[in-house]
């Protein structure tokens, strides 16, 4: 009975120890396993058993050697995977060194966009970033070999023939088509979203960046309405006294076409390196949308018309944030991030 007793605590020992240095692994091996050990030791006894007691005595001292020999291995691999060093458990109670996280400048940006156009009406609605040739050129009236099809530098995904190239889109006029196309008027919605260029990257310049694209149709709209939207806009965004003027411009999807600019947000429009000493700097272009586009979607342009407006998120950001670095809302520095 002695034998069983032994082998039981020393079996309790196997399983339950727990060892604080390399050398007192080494130690109890030597102790249980070693030539002199204890486990030789009651090998020998063993022997000398009566074959009734053989049986159950075996398996009990095969048991020992098994756990023994567990408890060295897990205990050398653990100190190894620590450099010899045995770990403190972690304090689960101890306070995060890193605060709060903070959102994204454009985020920030598209949602006041978002947040101004939804109080006077208008939904966001979604469209693809890889796009095809019809709803990005094509239906926008841009004909094949245009010019105009030259102002954005493609990223072409497939080049498949005409209408059916497929892109990553240059911009958001294409939401402009696919909801013309499953929506009937009155239609009044912006877009947010990626758009991509093939251009070097540089403070000025990046291969993607985001637009906010507006689209009104309905009947009886008239560029009247287009221009009290947008000064409505540029007030919301960049204060009560901000002034806008519209200069003729030319896209192929809208006919008359505009860009807009606001009175320089840092001079005030005296003058001075953001606005290149004009007073005015740029903010979106605009229009009413060309009959030929409402054709293109199926919509009747004797009985509706529409505009249509597009902007910069990176510009606007630029514009109230002081951001004149493009590369910085892309590369997650969170010295940058932090300040917003
Ligand atoms: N799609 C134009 C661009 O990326 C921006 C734009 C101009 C959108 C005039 C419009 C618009 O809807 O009417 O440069």
């Amino acid at each position: 009975m002695r034998m069983k007793e032994k082998i039981q605590a020393l079996l309790d020992e196997a399983e339950t120890i727990k060892f604080s240095t390399v050398e007192a692994v080494e130690q109890y091996r030597i102790r249980l396993l070693g030539k002199k050990g204890e486990l030789n030791d009651l090998f020998e006894a063993f022997k000398q058993l009566e074959p009734a007691m053989k049986k159950e005595m075996g398996v009990a001292l095969n048991r020992l050697k098994t756990a023994a020999q567990t408890a060295v291995e897990q205990a050398k691999e653990a100190f190894e995977n620590q450099g010899g060093v045995a770990k403190e458990t972690p304090d689960m109670t101890r306070p995060v060194e890193t605060g709060l996280g903070h959102r994204h400048p454009l985020s920030l940006m598209r949602e006041e966009i978002i947040d101004i156009f939804g109080k006077i009406g208008f939904v966001v609605w979604d469209g693809p970033e890889i796009e095809d040739d019809w709803h990005l050129f094509s239906a926008l009236n841009f004909p094949p070999e245009h010019p105009a099809r030259d102002m954005q530098d493609t990223f072409f995904v497939e080049k498949r023939g005409g209408a059916d190239d497929v892109a990553l889109r240059t911009h958001t006029s294409s939401v402009q088509i696919r909801m013309m196309e499953s929506q009937r008027p009155p239609i009044r919605a912006i877009f947010p979203g990626r758009v991509y260029r093939n251009e070097a990257i540089s403070a000025r310049a990046h291969c993607f960046f985001h637009q906010v694209e507006g689209l009104y149709i309905d009947k009886n709209v008239s560029f009247a309405d287009l221009r009290e939207t947008l000064l409505h806009f540029a007030k919301e965004m960049f204060g009560a006294d901000t002034k806008i003027r519209l200069r003729p411009s030319y896209f192929p999807f809208t006919e008359p076409s505009a860009e807009m600019d606001i009175a320089c947000t840092i001079c005030g429009g005296k003058g001075c390196h953001l606005c290149k000493h004009t007073g005015w700097v740029e903010i979106l272009g605009c229009g009413m949308v060309d009959p030929a586009v409402l054709e293109n979607c199926g919509i009747d342009s004797k009985i509706y018309s529409g505009y249509a407006f597009g902007m910069g998120v990176e510009r606007m950001a630029n514009l109230k944030y002081r951001v004149n670095d493009l590369r910085l809302f892309s590369e997650n520095d969170k010295r940058f991030l932090m300040q917003f």
